[in-house]
């Protein structure tokens, strides 16, 4: 099953509800804004590629249901949508990234019919599925040449193929090595509070019968101090132009733990994920979270006295000097990444 399938015939979006995984493996339907706006927000679809991705076809989706007077009015009602869209999370770079790339479009287009600039939105968001799955090949094939033939590689969260299109960035040349039948030893954290370590990594790895082992988050120092760790490969939501990168919370604490142990930390992510707007981590809005996924969610009963204060910060920023190198579809960034960074854009 696709993650992300329009359907042609039926104009009509649908995408694998990835908060019922493992258990459930199911399709639903976007055809409303609300219930797009819902799906990013509730995480039925995440991981920063796969959300701009999907965010691209919802737009053009909503634009089929646009009753416009004029070309005008169709994009002025067009952009009220994307900044609906956008509001719903703020930290993966990739769902405005993707928004302003349908929006850019449709104003470009101002002076042709009504139904031509929704053909185009249609190609430009199939544009961005496909350019997604060669980016995420091509950075498979970079990550490769970083590991070696039964290496031990940890990872935190999730930047596999659920997360992508295909492949995935950080688990990416994991699967493509599989493929080619070498050999890697995974150590999946579970990734509190939401669990996509453990109900989506593993779950990926596990079906492509890679070798993984599911370890709570508080057992990485564990893992690297037994010497089973030779990598470290993360994806991200969004790398700032000094090579601070925001990417699920906790990563920052792998990223230190592996200094200590001289273990490699490599961050994967596709040029659309690097955002050089934003001058450091510190311009990186972090997402905060309903206190009841750290006290309930995944529980069968509450884990926590019922007042108690929480913070539930989604992401965190890992500091550019925790980074060994940032492997984009273009090749691998190295220090410093103010430099290598703006190169991979001239
Ligand atoms: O809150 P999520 O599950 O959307 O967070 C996802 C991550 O942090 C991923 O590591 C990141 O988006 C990269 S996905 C290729």
């Amino acid at each position: 099953m696709e993650n992300i399938r329009y359907d042609e015939n039926e104009n009509k979006l649908y995408i694998i509800d990835q908060s019922l995984l493992p258990n459930e493996e199911r399709e639903i339907l976007l055809d409303t804004a609300e219930q797009m706006f819902d799906a990013i927000k509730k995480l039925k679809v995440r991981g920063a590629p796969a959300i701009g991705i999907c965010a691209g076809y919802c737009l053009y989706v909503l634009s089929t249901k646009i009753n416009a007077k004029n070309t005008d009015d169709f994009i002025n009602q067009l952009e009220k949508y994307a900044d609906y869209l956008n509001s719903s999370r703020p930290t993966a770079v990739n769902l405005s990234w993707a928004l302003r790339r349908m929006t850019s479009l449709a104003k470009k287009n101002k002076a042709l019919p009504m139904e031509e600039i929704k053909r185009n939105l249609l190609q430009c968001a199939r544009d961005i599925h496909n350019e997604d799955i060669d980016m995420c090949r091509r950075i498979s094939e970079h990550g490769l040449t970083l590991i070696k033939n039964g290496d031990g590689i940890l990872t935190h969260c999730n930047a596999g193929p659920l997360a992508t299109s295909k492949y995935g960035t950080a688990l990416g040349p994991i699967l493509l090595g599989k493929e080619r039948g070498m050999e890697f030893r995974v150590y999946a954290d579970e990734t509190r509070p939401l669990l996509q370590g453990a109900r989506l990594t593993s779950y990926e790895l596990y079906k492509a019968e890679v070798d993984v082992t599911l370890i709570c988050d508080n057992m990485a120092n564990t893992v690297m101090k037994n010497g089973w760790i030779d990598a470290v490969f993360v994806g991200c939501d969004r790398v700032a132009a000094n090579g601070d990168t925001a990417n699920k919370i906790g990563t920052c604490g792998v990223a230190i733990l592996a200094k200590h142990y001289g273990i490699p930390f490599y961050v994967l992510g596709p040029t659309s994920t690097i955002d050089l707007n934003c001058k450091t981590g510190a311009d990186i809005e972090i997402e905060e979270r309903d206190p009841e996924e750290i006290k309930k969610m995944f529980y069968e009963k509450p884990m926590a006295p019922e007042g108690v204060k929480c913070f539930n910060p989604a992401f965190d920023v890992t500091d550019a000097e925790l980074i060994s190198g940032i492997v984009t579809q273009n090749g691998i960034c190295r220090p410093p990444y103010s430099e290598s960074l703006t190169k991979l854009f001239k």
